[in-house]
C-alpha cells in the first residue's frame, strides 16, 4: 500500500478526500494540529467505509507542521516500518480570510513558515510529490468571464498572498531540483456540501463567515437571518455569483491529481478546481429552502469589503488533464449539506 502524507486531514477538505483514498487502497498517514478540526471525522470515517478498509491504513498524529522534530518522525518511521511516505497532500492551513487581515503574521507563519518546513523535510527524506490547496482566492479577477489558470494573479488579502507565495516555493523547488518534483496546485473555487451520509461534513469551530455554512446555520435556526452582501451587483439578480463544487467531486478531484503524477513525468500543474457554472447568493437560497423545504430568512445589506461579483471557473484544464469531471449539481449540494448539518447540529 503506498502510504500517503495528508496533513490538516482532519479539516472539511482533507477528511472528505480520505474516502477516495482509502477505498482506492492508499495507506494515509494523516497529521493534523487541530486547530481548526477534531479527529472525530477519522472515527467517522471508518463508520462510513464500514468493513472495507483495513486498520492498519489509516494512522492518525497530532502535530503542527510547523514543527520539523515531529514532521522528521514521521517520514524517518515510515522508512523504518519498510512503508515510506510517497507523495504528501498538503491541506494543513489557516483559512479565513477576515483573520488574516487581521492577523496577517499568523498567517504567514502557519501557512507559508509551516509549509516551508513540511517541503524541507520532504526534500530531506527524497519524497518529491505534492498536491496543494491552493485557491481562487489569488486571481485578481475583474471580468466576468470564467477564470482560466493564466489569469492574472493579484490577490486582495493576506491568506490569498500566503497561497501565492507557497505556489511561488514550490516552483523555485521544483526548478533547483533539476525538475525533479512532482506537483499539482489545486486551485480551489467554493467547496460546498458534505458527504451523502451526512457523517463528516464542514465543522467551523469559530463562527462562520462562508455562505454556504451560514445558510445551514439559519436553516435550523442556530442563527436569525441571513445577510445578502449587495444587491446591485451587476449580475442576473443583483447578488455575487460564484462557482460551487461539491466537497465529494473536489475530494475526487485530489484522487485523480494523485494518480496523475505518479503516472507521469515530474512537473508542476497548476488546476482550477470548479464546476464551471455560476450560482448567485438568491439562486443557492432559493434552491436550498426548496431542496429541503425549509426557510432561510434573508436580508439584503452593505456589500462585504473585497467582495468581488463573479468568480467562475474555466476547467478546461483539470478536466482534460485528469480526466476527472464534477459529478454532482446545486440541488445534491444543498441536501448533502443540510443532511449533514440537521444530523450535528452542534458539529462533531
Ligand atoms: P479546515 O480548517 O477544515 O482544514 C485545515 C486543517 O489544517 C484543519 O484541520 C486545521 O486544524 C489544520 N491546520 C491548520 N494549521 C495547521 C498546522 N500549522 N499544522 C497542522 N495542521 C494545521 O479547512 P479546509 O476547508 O478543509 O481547507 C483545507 C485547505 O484548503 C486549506 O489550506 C485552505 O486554505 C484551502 N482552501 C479551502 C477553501 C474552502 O473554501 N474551504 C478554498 C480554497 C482553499
Ligand atoms: C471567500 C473569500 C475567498 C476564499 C473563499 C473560501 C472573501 C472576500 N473571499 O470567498 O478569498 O477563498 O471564501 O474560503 O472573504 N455572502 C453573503 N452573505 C454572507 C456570506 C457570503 O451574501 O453572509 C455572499 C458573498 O458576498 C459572495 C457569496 O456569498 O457573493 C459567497 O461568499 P463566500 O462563501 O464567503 O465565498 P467567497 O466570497 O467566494
Amino acid at each position: 500500500m503506498r502510504n500517503i502524507l495528508i496533513t490538516g486531514g482532519t479539516g472539511y477538505i482533507g477528511s472528505h478526500t480520505c474516502l477516495p483514498l482509502l477505498k482506492g487502497g492508499y495507506k494515509l498517514t494523516i497529521i493534523d494540529s487541530n486547530v481548526n478540526s477534531t479527529p472525530t471525522s477519522i472515527e467517522r470515517i471508518k463508520k462510513i467505509l464500514k468493513n472495507n478498509f483495513s486498520e492498519n491504513q489509516i494512522s492518525f498524529f497530532k502535530g503542527d507542521i510547523r514543527d520539523k522534530p515531529f514532521l522528521e518522525n514521521i517520514f524517518s518511521n515510515a522508512i523504518k516500518e519498510n512503508n515510506p511516505v510517497e507523495a504528501v497532500i498538503h491541506f494543513a492551513g489557516l483559512k479565513s480570510v477576515s483573520e488574516s487581515i487581521e492577523k496577517p503574521l499568523l498567517y504567514w507563519e502557519n501557512n507559508v513558515f509551516g509549509s516551508i518546513c513540511l517541503i524541507d523535510i520532504m526534500t530531506k527524506y527524497e519524497c518529491r510529490n505534492i498536491v496543494f490547496s491552493s485557491s481562487a482566492s489569488i486571481y485578481g479577477n475583474t471580468s466576468f468571464e470564467p477564470i482560466l489558470e493564466t489569469s492574472e494573479i493579484k490577490p486582495c488579502t493576506p491568506y490569498g498572498y500566503t497561497k501565492v507565495a507557497i505556489e511561488n516555493i514550490l516552483a523555485s523547488i521544483f526548478k533547483s531540483s533539476k525538475n525533479s518534483w512532482r506537483i499539482a496546485n489545486l486551485r480551489y473555487f467554493n467547496p460546498i456540501g458534505a458527504h451523502e451520509s451526512g457523517f463528516i461534513g464542514e465543522n467551523p469551530l469559530d463562527t462562520p463567515n462562508n455562505l454556504f455554512p451560514i445558510i445551514c446555520r439559519v436553516a435550523n435556526g442556530k442563527m436569525n437571518e441571513l445577510q445578502i452582501f449587495g444587491k446591485d451587483w451587476p449580475t442576473i439578480d443583483g447578488t455575487g455569483i460564484r462557482d460551487y463544487i461539491h466537497i465529494m467531486d473536489l475530494a475526487d478531484a485530489h484522487y485523480a491529481a494523485l494518480e496523475f503524477l505518479f503516472r507521469n513525468k515530474p512537473q508542476i500543474l497548476n488546476l482550477n478546481v470548479g464546476t464551471g457554472n455560476g450560482t448567485s447568493v438568491l439562486e443557492l437560497v432559493n434552491k436550498f429552502m426548496k431542496v429541503n423545504k425549509c426557510n432561510v430568512p434573508y436580508r439584503f445589506t452593505e456589500k462585504r469589503l473585497g467582495d468581488l461579483p463573479f468568480i467562475v471557473a474555466n476547467n478546461t484544464q483539470v478536466t482534460s488533464i485528469l480526466k476527472w469531471k464534477p459529478k454532482r449539481n446545486i440541488e445534491q449540494m444543498c441536501i448533502d449539506g443540510w443532511k449533514w448539518q440537521q444530523k450535528n447540529s452542534n458539529g462533531y
